[in-house]
């Protein structure tokens, strides 16, 4: 855009003449040159924290730069607007997006958008090519290459809540933190129904963030273990019921959750159809024993299996397969 003038300027306007120039040449600098994968990065996290703290929310959103590179999030309409974006995860840019920052505004827009009115819950799982997520024992570092493990950290920074089974807990001693990115920890949820997990746990000890552990209601009234707030849900039988417990997550201001693993846990949200989305990621390993992912009770006919609309992404050897199940 070119700006003209015609005449004798006092001073004062010449110099705000100057700034605006500077504004508008930054501005088209800024949608000529492909949107790199940091600045999409950015763009999401303001989202979030945009969506998190707004009362109401319209069905889109537009997100902008200002001039000194900082995410801006404004009406989808704003001509000045990079890029829109609707809650469903549709997008489209008013300016050319790199292909790395198109993957990610197509994987990680609707956990950003994430608000009490539009719930969602996602599960993962890393997996060999034989559908093992770790061995008999439980090893599972590292099923999956590095460019999966950024993934999780980011899922995990646009999320509220991420949900790990007791199994998890036991085997790995995870931190579920967001070392690997910029974007704030979300609070963590163990699903120990008959509170088994020793207190010295991390999760329970680090003060890294919130951590929350779920058991059956007539365990909730002991205190403890470590920092973690207990919070009691049905379980019949030695099983939550997962719609109750996602309740329970949402009235404590949790609408994006992300269930991080193992197998069973996952397999439970998926039985009991609490999954808007399941991400699967494969890696070119055969482990030929170990514990399984996505287990469901058996079906005779291939037909009565799940066939889901599917997206595949690449992650460096690995291939993620996010398959949509809630629409
Ligand atoms: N590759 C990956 O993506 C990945 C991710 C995470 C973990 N892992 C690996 O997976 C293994 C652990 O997975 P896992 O499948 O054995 O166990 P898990 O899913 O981590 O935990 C299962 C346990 O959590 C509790 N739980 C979970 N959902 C429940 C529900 N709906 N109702 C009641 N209780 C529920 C139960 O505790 P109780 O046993 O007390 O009843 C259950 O046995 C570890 O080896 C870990 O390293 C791999």
């Amino acid at each position: 855009m070119e700006v003209v003038v015609r005449g004798l300027l006092h001073p004062e306007s010449r110099r705000c003449l100057a700034a605006f120039r500077a504004l508008v040449a930054r501005v088209a600098e800024m949608s000529s040159a492909a949107l790199a994968p940091d600045q999409v990065w950015r763009l999401l996290l303001a989202l979030r924290r945009h969506v998190r703290e707004s009362a109401e929310l319209p069905q889109g959103l537009g997100l902008s730069l200002d001039p000194d590179g900082q995410p801006v999030v404004t009406r989808a309409a704003d001509p000045l607007a990079l890029v829109g974006a609707a809650s469903d995860g549709a997008w489209f840019a008013r300016s050319p997006v790199s292909a790395a920052g198109a993957e990610l505004l197509d994987l990680y827009l609707p956990m950003a958008f994430a608000s009490p009115a539009r719930p969602l819950t996602v599960a993962h799982l890393g997996q060999s090519l034989d559908g093992r997520i770790a061995t008999v024992q439980g090893a599972s570092r590292y099923v999956n290459g590095p460019e999966n493990l950024l993934h999780l950290h980011r899922m995990r920074a646009l999320c509220d809540a991420v949900v790990v089974g007791a199994g998890t807990v036991e085997c790995d001693d995870p931190r579920l933190t967001t070392r690997q990115v910029a974007g704030p920890n979300p609070v963590r949820v163990v699903l120990d129904p008959r509170r088994r997990l020793a207190a010295g746990c991390g999760v329970f000890q680090d003060r890294a963030a919130p951590t929350w552990l779920i058991c059956d209601q007539g365990l909730a009234e002991r205190q403890g273990p470590g920092c973690a707030r207990v919070i009691g849900a049905p379980c019949d039988a030695g099983v939550f019921d997962l719609a109750a417990v996602l309740a329970q997550l949402r009235a404590r201001g949790c609408a994006g959750v992300f269930v991080e693993g193992g197998g069973l846990t996952v397999s439970a949200f998926l039985e009991q159809k609490r999954l808007d989305r399941l991400q699967i990621t494969i890696a070119p390993l055969i482990i030929g024993s170990g514990r399984p992912g996505i287990t469901l009770p058996p079906v005779r006919d291939l037909d009565q299996g799940l066939r889901p609309r599917c997206r595949r992404y690449v992650l460096g050897e690995d291939v993620l397969f996010e398959c949509r199940l809630g629409d």
